[in-house]
């Protein structure tokens, strides 16, 4: 047995090294890396119901600039301190399509004794209870349910509810397998939100 496995809220994992979601686990490729890599767990990019969100994904720029802010050309040979500026979105794939990916991912997974988490940024309540029980039928063991992104701080209405606590506890009672809830430390609502 690893000396480095370590127990989370009951989750089990080889080694504490969880790949956070991003840009680098949108496709299957970086996704397969960080579970070759040796990762304890891998958080697939989160995914919603939302277009909007799913365009600002597409059109997202980057930019990557050297200590002096002065901006690099952004390929395999960029030096490894440049700083990458973005603003994210999330993944671009519609709903059969994230799940079959999450599904295709796990396989991989299981076999590097390795967490694939399944991700969901609120867009609304029913969308993500609707992911969370795709996720857990598909065998899928472990669930991120992400209420703390900045832009929670000050939600358009009528995409986001006003209180993330109704939506945790929803969440909660609507699929099984270990669920994490990421409140948002990035905004004054922190408390509120926890
Ligand atoms: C470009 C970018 C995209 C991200 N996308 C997601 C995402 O889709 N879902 C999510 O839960 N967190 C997302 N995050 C947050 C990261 O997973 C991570 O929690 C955060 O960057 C803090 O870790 P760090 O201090 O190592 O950067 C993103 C972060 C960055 C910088």
């Amino acid at each position: 047995m690893s000396r480095l496995a370590v127990t989370i809220g009951g989750v089990r994992l080889k080694n504490p090294v969880i790949a956070a979601s991003g840009e680098h686990l949108i496709d299957d490729a970086g996704i397969l890396s960080a579970i070759r890599a040796g990762a304890g767990a891998v958080v697939m990019k989160s995914a919603n119901e939302s277009a909007p969100a799913q365009r600002q994904l597409l059109q997202a720029e980057y930019a990557a600039l050297d200590h002096r802010w002065n901006r690099l050309d952004w390929s395999g040979d960029t030096a490894a301190d440049a700083t990458l500026l973005t603003r994210s979105g999330l993944s671009p794939l519609g709903f059969d399509d994230w799940l079959a990916q999450a599904v295709r991912m796990d396989l991989e997974a299981r076999k590097h004794d390795c967490l694939l988490v399944g991700s969901v940024v609120m867009a609304g309540i029913e969308g993500a209870v609707e992911r969370a029980r795709a996720l857990e039928a598909a065998g899928i063991r472990v669930f991120e349910f992400n209420i703390g992104t900045p832009m929670r701080a000050r939600p358009p209405r009528a995409r986001f509810r006003p209180s993330s606590r109704p939506s945790a506890s929803r969440i909660w009672s609507a699929a099984s397998p270990p669920r994490s809830i990421s409140p948002s430390g990035s905004s004054c609502r922190a408390r509120a939100n926890a």
